[in-house]
């Protein structure tokens, strides 16, 4: 049991992961002694309906000054974030005298590098102070902190109420929601709003992407969890609209209560999500059933792989494939190493299974028989950027939504 951190009911957890490392903590040899391991459950709140992990790192143990994500490695992610901004734009800044924007969680600037050249006020709260420091170097204005109601207080007072506080793939991140939805509430202006994108829990139980669930994802959102949590702190979902990043994401609009009118769309979601079954136990039962079986068809087929002599490698070495390798049991004995494209990963160990991390050359330069593709969610990306592996007879193997080899 534990308490929800939203309603501080109590809910008991549906499914155990076992002993799981930092998702992001990649490391050398000389520090696999003194890792760090934490027992990872999940379970639904009954009463408020939210998704969330059972118990959690510390913040300060996944977001420091040597975060390994690197926002803008990916290049369709910095054309999403080009739209996003563009929409923030057309939306809700262009009609405004001289508005101010607020984004939690800025990583490397990817978005809010649009709103600067735009000319508009803007601020980046960044704790992982090696992601900030590019985002400065770009001249986008950063704070490295962790954002919170006591944070939100004194921006206010500072800086003045902001037209629009946004976040992506940050919200679910931070588990004193009660603390960053009052802060929210308290630093908008009265015909401000808040937009946010996460993954979406749907979509995760639709695609049984369980890889998703992992130390830095303490929530996953569904329309109604969204609506439930923020309305405690008087901001009312206005709007929502799925995304197709990160397997299916969703972004949240919302603004002060009667501030604005309520969309269409979010009784529409709502209504989806009851069709779905988000809020039955079965739902998650199954859910953890189909994990289960996930994990054996990708074990069995590795094994069989493994015993006709395949060269097996990782590609992405994503947070993701941190749940997936530590979940299934997979190390170094079946996959060779992992291939990816951020510096800071490279010649390190994957975290728990202690896989060795190669950049891009390593792959090229050698393809293997089979690619494991973690970053299945840029798959698009990655299959249009590997088309020589593809005619060399290269195959990939996929596990979302369901383990299958393709060429
Ligand atoms: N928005 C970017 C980065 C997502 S990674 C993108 O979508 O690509 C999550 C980011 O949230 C990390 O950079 C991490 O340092 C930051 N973060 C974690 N806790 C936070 C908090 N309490 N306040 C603000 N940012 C936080
Ligand atoms: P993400 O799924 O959390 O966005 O992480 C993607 C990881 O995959 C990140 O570490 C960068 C890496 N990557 C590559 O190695 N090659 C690529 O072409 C892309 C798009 C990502
Ligand atoms: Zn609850």
């Amino acid at each position: 049991m534990f308490k929800c951190r939203v309603c501080h009911t109590d809910v008991s957890p549906f499914m155990t992961f076992g002993q799981m490392p930092i998702a992001n903590g990649f490391l050398t040899e000389e520090q696999f002694e003194d890792e760090f391991f934490y027992e990872m459950e999940v379970g639904v709140c009954s009463a408020c309906s939210m998704f969330q992990l059972a118990g959690q790192p510390e913040p300060q143990q996944m977001f420091h000054q040597s975060y390994a994500f690197y926002s803008s490695l990916s290049a369709h992610m910095q054309s999403h974030f080009g739209n996003f901004a563009a929409y923030l734009d057309e939306e809700y800044l262009s009609r405004r005298i001289d508005p101010f924007v607020v984004e939690l969680g800025s990583n490397d600037g990817i978005m809010l590098q649009h709103i600067k050249e735009r000319g508009y006020r803007h601020l980046g709260v960044e704790p992982s102070a090696n992601v900030a420091d590019i985002a400065r170097s770009k001249g986008i204005e950063t704070l490295s902190e962790f954002f919170s109601l006591d944070l939100a207080l004194r921006l206010g007072s500072l800086h003045g109420k902001a037209d629009v506080v946004t976040c992506a793939n940050v919200m679910c991140h931070i588990p004193d929601i009660n603390s960053v939805a009052a802060g929210i509430a308290s630093l908008l202006k009265p015909d401000g709003v808040l937009v946010f994108e996460d993954p979406y829990l749907g979509n995760v139980i639709e695609k049984i992407s369980y890889d998703q669930i992992y130390d830095e994802h303490v929530f996953l959102f569904s329309v109604r969890s969204v609506g439930n949590a923020f309305s405690r702190h008087g901001l009312e979902l206005v709007d929502v609209t799925p995304q197709e990043t990160h397997g299916g994401s969703m972004r949240y609009i919302l603004a002060p209560k009667g501030s604005r009118p309520i969309k269409p769309s979010v009784s529409e979601w709502l209504q989806v999500e009851s069709r779905q079954g988000l809020d039955v136990q079965d739902t998650y039962d199954k859910f953890k059933k189909d994990c289960d079986v996930s994990r054996m068809k990708l074990k069995n087929l590795i094994k069989a792989l493994k015993i006709e002599g395949k060269r097996i490698v990782g590609y992405g070495a994503t947070s993701k494939s941190t749940s997936v390798l530590n979940y299934c049991g997979i190390g170094p004995e079946d996959i060779e190493y992992i291939t990816d494209t951020t510096p800071l990963k490279q010649g390190k160990f994957s975290p728990g299974a202690h896989i060795p991390i190669r950049g891009h050359d390593a792959f090229t330069g050698d393809y293997p028989d089979y690619a494991l593709l973690f970053a299945w969610n840029h798959a698009n990306e990655i299959f249009s950027k590997e088309g020589d592996y593809k005619r060399s007879g290269g195959k990939w193997i996929l596990f979302v939504p369901e383990v299958k080899v393709i060429n």
